[in-house]
């Protein structure tokens, strides 16, 4: 990896001056395919709200000392603390919501692609949520259902699913919610359907 590129995990208060870095990320990031997030900074701080007052958050940052510029963030939570939107399929598979951590998001500037960050992410993450929780059983995150034939799906558009199935995840497409941010060319905040993806732990 790049070596002006460091990499700094962080916890509880210790992300909050990391906050609108994250936000900023998010809301440029995002709007790509598939979230196409129109995002704001005051849906920011609302879709945060647990997340930005957790004593368990975890923020990990990728920063380009060369310029001084945060260029990718990777954030989990304890599935407790997520929000009931996250939890509720969790619940009514009967799943113990302490046995799991949920990764809200991975993102990094273009430019910083396909250099191994986005792999660290997970296991920074991971390394962090098992000295939390040593008894960790399941890591989860969720991603957006997109139909095939979405119009705007580019051409090109390559999923990462084989870079998830690397990090040793599986779809559980049984595991789903729906989940509402604003969207690009909609009027309303839309509401779409998030599957969840697991690793087993043990
Ligand atoms: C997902 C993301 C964080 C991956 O970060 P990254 O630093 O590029 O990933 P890595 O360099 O560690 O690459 C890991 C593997 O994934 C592949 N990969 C990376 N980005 C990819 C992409 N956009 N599409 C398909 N495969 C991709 C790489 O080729 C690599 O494969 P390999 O192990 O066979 O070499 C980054 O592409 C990103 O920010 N994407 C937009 C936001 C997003 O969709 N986030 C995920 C959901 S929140």
């Amino acid at each position: 990896m790049n070596k002006n590129i460091s990499i700094i995990t962080l916890q509880g208060p210790q992300i909050v001056p990391f906050l609108k870095h994250l936000y900023s990320l998010r809301i440029e990031v995002l709007q790509e395919f598939p979230y196409l997030y129109a995002g704001n900074e005051d849906y920011e701080i609302q879709y945060s709200k647990h997340f930005s007052h957790s004593e368990n958050s975890i923020l990990v940052i990728a920063r380009d000392n060369h310029v001084n510029k945060i260029i990718g963030a990777a954030t989990a939570i304890p599935l407790e603390e997520a929000d009931d939107e996250v939890r509720r399929p969790f619940l009514q598979k009967g799943y113990n919501l302490e046995d799991v951590f949920f990764y809200r998001e991975s993102v990094i500037l273009h430019g910083f692609r396909g250099k191994g960050l986005g792999k660290l992410f997970f296991v920074e993450r991971e390394k962090a949520a098992l000295k939390q929780n040593p008894k960790l059983k399941y890591i989860t995150f969720w991603t957006v259902e997109r139909t095939a034939d979405h119009p705007a799906r580019p051409r090109n558009y390559k999923s990462l699913s084989n870079l998830w199935h690397k990090q040793g995840f599986q779809e559980f497409s049984q595991l789903r919610t729906q989940f509402s941010w604003p969207e690009v060319d909609k009027q309303n905040n839309a509401l779409n359907t998030m599957v969840f993806w697991i690793k087993n732990l043990h």
